[in-house]
């Protein structure tokens, strides 16, 4: 018996919706949607609750924005994020993203560092301690299904970058609040340091 190939959708029918202009600073000129969060968006994440409300009370700045690129989103497409991180600290600890693991937790996604100075979180999901990786520009990350992941700008201008996952990915913040990170990324006198349970991490390049 001869199996005829399933036929697939042309993808091809709207070129214009498949290609977009970007700028490593200014993100993408046509992106599909645009989510930003301020400060207060990110409430209880950070370790000193007292600077988090000094910081909050007379003003909401900045965090972070995030476009998306996004052509189609079937099984087996792919979504691009590009995020930019303003610099900041909230007492000593740098301005980060609110971290996630994707619903789909089997998905994986590729980070690729474009301008700036960062750091990636990665923590598996269902427990072990968290790991630091360095997502400066010029840097690739790949974040495996199954772990959370968080961005840190521990430098002075803004940390810009993409990621590439599976369009069906999805976001689970929920997980974050159960297990979350068990390490902070803090400005000290002799340049950002990783604190792991008291203790120094190293920052894996
Ligand atoms: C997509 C992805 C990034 C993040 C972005 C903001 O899967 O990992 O595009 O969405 O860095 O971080 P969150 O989503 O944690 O606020
Ligand atoms: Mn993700």
């Amino acid at each position: 018996m001869t199996v005829k190939a399933k036929r697939e959708p042309s993808v091809l029918l709207n070129p214009a919706d498949l290609v977009t202009d970007f700028d490593p600073d200014a993100g993408l000129a046509k992106p599909d949607s645009t989510s930003v969060r301020r400060l207060r968006d990110l409430g209880g994440m950070f370790r000193d609750q007292a600077a988090f409300e000094a910081t909050c009370r007379d003003e909401n700045p900045l965090v972070y924005t995030v476009q998306v690129f996004s052509p189609r989103d079937h099984e087996g497409d792919l979504s691009l994020g590009f995020g930019r991180l303003e610099p900041g600290t909230v007492g000593d600890e740098f301005y980060m993203t609110k971290g996630h693991v994707h619903e789909r937790t089997e998905m994986a996604e590729i980070y690729v560092g474009l301008r700036g100075r960062g750091v990636m979180l990665l923590r598996n999901a269902s427990g072990g301690h968290t790991r630091a990786l360095d997502l400066s520009a010029g840097k690739i990350v790949y974040v495996p299904g199954h772990t959370l992941h968080r961005t840190v700008n521990c430098g002075d201008e803004a940390l810009c970058y993409f990621g590439i996952y599976p369009s069906l990915a999805g976001h689970d913040y929920s997980s974050l609040q159960r297990i979350g990170f068990d390490a902070v990324v803090i400005r000290s006198p002799e340049g950002p340091k990783v604190l792991g349970k008291g203790e120094e991490l190293a920052v894996t390049r």
